[in-house]
């Protein structure tokens, strides 16, 4: 190549990287934490496995992507232009370096009925009753040993938009071989049977985005206390013990924040736990750690007590996750219980 040609062409580089998003970089970006690096998989499953990759539409994985799996761990994509999309998906057809498959839109005929029973048989053991997906984010501890990927969720909204009948279809004829999901025609259905299945997933209520309905939750729940502060401190400690919940500790809210002995004695947090629930919670997701353990805080203004906690019902709205979002609804019920008994 003679000089001249080759600054020209270093010239062009930027330009050139400018232009085309990047969907390697794109990938590592957004997708590599839980798919690992080179989607071999992680909290999220091996999208890399030609099982997978070399079975699956390009639609349906720009639909994917988009979407997300609503209530699951899969984020849905809305910040990401078409074409940032588009060069994701071109980058992880080149792990294997095979073009999508193409499915038409054609929707495959079958029993509903028939499906359910043999989805009872054969699948809830995976996917769940309904198809609600594996239990468990699959986020570190919280996911079994023997089960290495969490089984999808059938019924997600985001699963029914991206998914053709006919990959559905796919899928149960010749299954994922290097995951848990196996071939049901080897496994002896036939394809009348298979038939039946993708007829009652395609017939699966996707429900709505479960987290949305928390958006316009208020942040903290708040109630006046007719008694004085040591009064109210004692109410609540009772209704602690009385739901069977271990008192940890009382502090002022801004001790460590001054020096000793100035603490405002007027702000103090109450803490508290129930061990079952706590592990319960944490083998969902960590991430509960956000609001465990639990604390009420009460607070004298102006001669009037208040109680307040942590509306646990609003950090539903940022956990992209059905079980979380159960769990946070049954501390919802603790806190209004403990606030209500506290100050009646
Ligand atoms: C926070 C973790 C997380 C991130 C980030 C994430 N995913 Fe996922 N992804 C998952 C999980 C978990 C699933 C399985 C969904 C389920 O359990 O129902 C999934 C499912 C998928 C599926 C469907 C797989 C199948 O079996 O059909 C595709 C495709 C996918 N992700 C692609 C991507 C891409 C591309 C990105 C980046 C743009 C991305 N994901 C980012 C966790 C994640
Ligand atoms: C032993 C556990 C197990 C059983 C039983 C099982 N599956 Fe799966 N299934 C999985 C796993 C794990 C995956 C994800 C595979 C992957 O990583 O690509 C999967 C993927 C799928 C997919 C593709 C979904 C997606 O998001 O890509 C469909 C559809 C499906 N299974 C349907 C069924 C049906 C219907 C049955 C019963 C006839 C069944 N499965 C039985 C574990 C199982």
């Amino acid at each position: 190549m003679n000089n001249l040609l080759r600054i020209v062409l270093l010239l062009l580089t930027p330009i050139m990287v400018n232009a085309a998003p990047n969907g390697q970089q794109l990938f590592e970006k957004n997708c590599a934490s839980c798919h690992g690096t080179s989607g071999q998989g992680g909290v999220g499953i091996p999208l890399s496995l030609p099982s997978f990759i070399n079975s699956v539409s390009d639609n349906y994985l720009r639909k994917s992507i988009r979407y997300g799996r609503p209530g699951r761990v899969m984020p849905s994509f809305n910040n990401l232009s078409d074409d940032n999309v588009l060069s994701i998906v071109q980058y992880m057809r080149t792990w294997t370096g095979k073009e999508g498959k193409i499915f038409s839109k054609k929707h495959v005929k079958g029993n509903a009925r028939a499906g359910k029973k043999l989805f009872n048989q054969y699948c809830i053991s995976c996917h769940n009753s309904g198809g609600t997906g594996g239990v468990g984010t699959g986020v570190t501890f919280s996911r079994p040993r023997d089960a290495a990927i969490v089984a999808p969720s059938l019924n997600n909204p985001g699963f029914l938009s991206s998914a053709e009948d006919l990959f559905i279809k796919d899928t149960l004829m010749n299954g994922r071989p290097g995951t848990p999901m196996m071939s049901y025609k080897a496994h002896g259905l036939s394809e009348q049977d298979i038939n039946n299945l993708v007829k009652y997933i395609r017939d699966f209520e996707g429900g709505p985005y479960p987290y949305k309905d928390y958006d316009t939750e208020e942040p903290i729940i708040k109630v006046e206390s007719p008694y004085s502060m040591a009064e109210t401190i004692q109410n609540i400690k009772d209704a602690i013990i009385g739901k069977n919940f271990k008192l940890i500790r009382t502090q002022e809210l801004n001790k460590g924040l001054v020096p000793a002995g100035t603490e405002n004695k007027k702000q103090l947090i109450i803490y508290f736990c129930n061990f079952n629930f706590l592990n319960k919670a944490l083998a969902i997701d960590p991430r509960v750690g956000m609001f465990l353990p639990c604390r009420v805080t009460v607070v004298e203004q102006n001669g009037k007590v208040f109680i307040m906690a942590t509306n646990p019902l609003k950090l539903a709205s940022i956990f992209n996750n059905n079980e979380l979002i159960e769990a946070c609804k049954e501390m919802h019920s603790i806190y209004s219980e403990l606030l209500e008994e506290a100050s009646l």
